[in-house]
């Protein structure tokens, strides 16, 4: 993969994340997970390009995402739907994924994302939101929640955008 600037990307993001679907992967060879993610966004705070990431507390990823300072964002362009849904559906706790679907992992020192991704987002925590019902003005959304188990957010700075 070869890295661009993320503004020379050209991915209509809404997409990519809300259709195609991504893989939120945290840790390293030492240790990693990864899982399906569809809500998130991408845009600018604090004077950096940044991805939005939501992960229920209950998730595996959850804890990798905690003990790691960074967070790829690989995305298949609507291929490997059959290979996310597995990683949507099945816990890192239980199975191993990467040896389920065949997505490779590419272990990098720090982070890990995989091979098969025509576009990688490699991001930096900045800081974390935990979703706050007492914000809700729009009171379907508690729909979403059943289980009390509100999204922690990830706000994190694209460091590099990897391309295919
Ligand atoms: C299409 C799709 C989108 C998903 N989006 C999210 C999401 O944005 N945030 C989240 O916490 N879970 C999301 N999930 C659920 C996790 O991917 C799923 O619970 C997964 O099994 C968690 O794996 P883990 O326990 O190995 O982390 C989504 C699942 C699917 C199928």
């Amino acid at each position: 993969m070869r890295e661009i600037d993320i503004k020379e990307c050209g991915g209509n993001f809404i997409k990519m994340i809300g259709e195609d679907w991504m893989l939120v992967t945290a840790g390293t060879e030492n240790g990693y997970n990864t899982m399906t993610a569809s809500w998130g966004g991408t845009g600018e705070i604090w004077g950096k390009d940044a991805a939005f990431i939501l992960i229920r507390p209950q998730r595996y990823t959850y804890e990798f995402a905690e003990k790691n300072r960074r967070i790829t964002l690989s995305f298949f362009g609507g291929e490997y739907k059959k290979e996310l849904g597995i990683c949507g559906s099945k816990s890192g706790r239980e199975v191993d994924k990467a040896c389920l679907t065949g997505l490779r992992p590419v272990f990098e020192e720090d982070y890990t994302y995989f091979e098969q991704a025509s576009v990688v987002l490699v991001c930096r925590k900045m800081a974390y939101l935990d979703i706050d019902p007492a914000g809700f003005l729009d009171e379907s959304i508690a729909e979403w929640y059943a289980a009390e188990d509100y999204h922690r957010m990830y706000i994190a700075e694209i460091e590099k955008c990897l391309v295919k």
